[in-house]
């Protein structure tokens, strides 16, 4: 617990984070990689390209300095970093330096106002939340008998595309042996040695059903967009990965984990990529020929970009109680409504439709605004938020909390 000299410094920080958080960050991150240039290995320096780590970290920041009198609030936000964290490596080595150039950061940005007391109270929360981590991270890696770091080689079995966009992995273990147990909406961090030497890890959701030989993966390639440059790790995969090449990935993490063993109504809702996971989850329900009610609901351009069709065409061939809905914004001429898709435009559940299972839990993945909509529409019908979870696809801003 923090102590009572600490509290009153950890409370007014609020609004000083609330104006100067960003900017501690990206200081904090110069700082930190300008003296362990090794720990961009580490990071996705797409998200500090893009700015989006900072923002996260800024977001827990200010989340915990917000809710230091409501620490359950954290305990989702918590568990989801340690998972985060796990899937990379981290290890409690690293907590010191962070720690360091946080301090440091808060210090440079502040000036005169950050007074000894209240960088000794950011030092006393500091550790008390690394410890925290620490301790959640040992029990994980313990859990799963790995060390911090730890690498598996795979081998590439399969590479297919799944949609226009979209190319699917099957990855297989050296010696032909069972890839390993995971679970449904968990994911793993795949290592890439750019061609300018750096390497990088990103993380992608499996996407097939658990207890199978292999594990698959299922990429977007990110294109250029404007100003935004082309995804590093998702071009380097499209076109350098082929059947029979090695690939260097982590153990399955992630706390994102929709509930199988219930008879209560489940509802996956996605858009675009966001699909894999819940492929993941419907394959793994229609191998035990589920009875639950399932709403499978997904939402994207058009029938190029729809990916899996056909998984979850054979999924509903085994599922009595799965309802479809599919949204194309665009459909091309050829698209046909009813046996593509059923309905035109983005994703907008009928009330009627998202009561039927509102007894159950609803699962959103795909893009920011999407899942944004989706929550609201939701809570207007009626479903308690103790009730949604969601998957981010990137450092998760946290905007419940801030
Ligand atoms: C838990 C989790 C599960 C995931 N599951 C999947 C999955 O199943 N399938 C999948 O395809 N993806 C998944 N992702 C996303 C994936 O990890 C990668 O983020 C994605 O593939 C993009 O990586 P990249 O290296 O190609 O792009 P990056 O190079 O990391 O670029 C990411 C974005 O940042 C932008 N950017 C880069 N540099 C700049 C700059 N200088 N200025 C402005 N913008 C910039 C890029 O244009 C791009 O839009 C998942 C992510 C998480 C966290
Ligand atoms: C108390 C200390 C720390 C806090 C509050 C913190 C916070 C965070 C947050 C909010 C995220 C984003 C999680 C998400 O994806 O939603 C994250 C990810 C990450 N953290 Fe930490 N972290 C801490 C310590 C560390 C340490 C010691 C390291 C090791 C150097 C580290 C390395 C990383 C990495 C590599 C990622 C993934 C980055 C990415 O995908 O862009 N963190 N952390």
């Amino acid at each position: 617990m923090l102590s009572a000299s600490s509290l009153p410094y950890i409370e007014a920080s609020v609004p000083v984070l609330r104006a100067h958080g960003g900017e501690i960050s990206k200081v904090f991150y110069r700082n930190l990689f300008d003296s362990h240039p090794e720990l961009t290995q580490l990071f996705n320096m797409g998200n500090q390209a893009a700015g989006t780590q900072q923002q996260a970290l800024a977001a827990a920041l200010f989340a915990y300095a917000a809710n230091i009198h409501n620490t359950d609030a954290l305990g989702p936000v918590i568990n989801r970093i340690v998972h985060k964290h796990a899937s990379v490596g981290v290890c409690p080595a690293h907590y010191p330096i962070v720690g360091q150039f946080l301090i440091g950061a808060i210090k440079e940005v502040l000036g005169d106002a950050a007074t000894p007391p209240l960088l000794n109270a950011w030092d006393e929360a500091y550790w008390l939340l690394a410890r925290q981590f620490i301790a959640a991270e040992k029990k994980l890696y313990d859990a799963n008998g790995l060390q911090p770091g730890d690498l598996r080689q795979m081998k590439v079995l399969s590479k297919t595309a799944t949609s226009d966009e979209v190319s699917t992995f099957t990855l297989g273990c050296m010696d032909g042996s069972p890839a390993g147990p995971f679970i449904p909406g968990q994911y793993i961090s795949v290592v890439a040695t750019l061609p300018t030497g750096q390497s990088q890890q990103r993380q992608y959701s499996l996407s097939d059903a658990q207890g199978l030989a292999h594990w698959r993966i299922s990429v977007k390639r990110v294109t250029q967009q404007d100003a935004a440059p082309a995804g590093e790790v998702s071009n380097w995969l499209y076109k350098n990965i082929h059947p029979g090449d090695i690939l260097l990935v982590s153990s399955p993490f992630g706390d994102f984990t929709p509930a199988l063993n219930k008879t209560t109504p489940i509802a996956l809702l996605s858009a675009g990529v966001g699909i894999t996971p819940m492929i993941s989850v419907l394959n793994t329900l229609a191998q035990s020929k589920c009875p639950r009610s399932i709403l499978f609901a997904h939402a994207t351009r058009h029938g190029a970009t729809h990916a899996h069709i056909e998984d979850v065409k054979a999924a509903k061939n085994k599922l009595p109680g799965m309802v479809m809905h599919t949204f194309y914004e665009n459909p091309r001429p050829h698209d046909r409504l009813e046996i593509d898709y059923t309905q035109q435009g983005r994703m907008r559940l009928d009330p009627a439709v998202i009561t039927a299972f509102s007894e159950g839990f609803f699962y959103l993945c795909g893009p920011h605004a999407f899942m944004q909509v989706q929550w609201k529409n939701l809570i207007a019908a009626g479903v308690s938020p103790h009730h949604i979870q969601r998957e981010v696809f990137g450092p998760d801003l946290l905007e419940q909390l801030a």
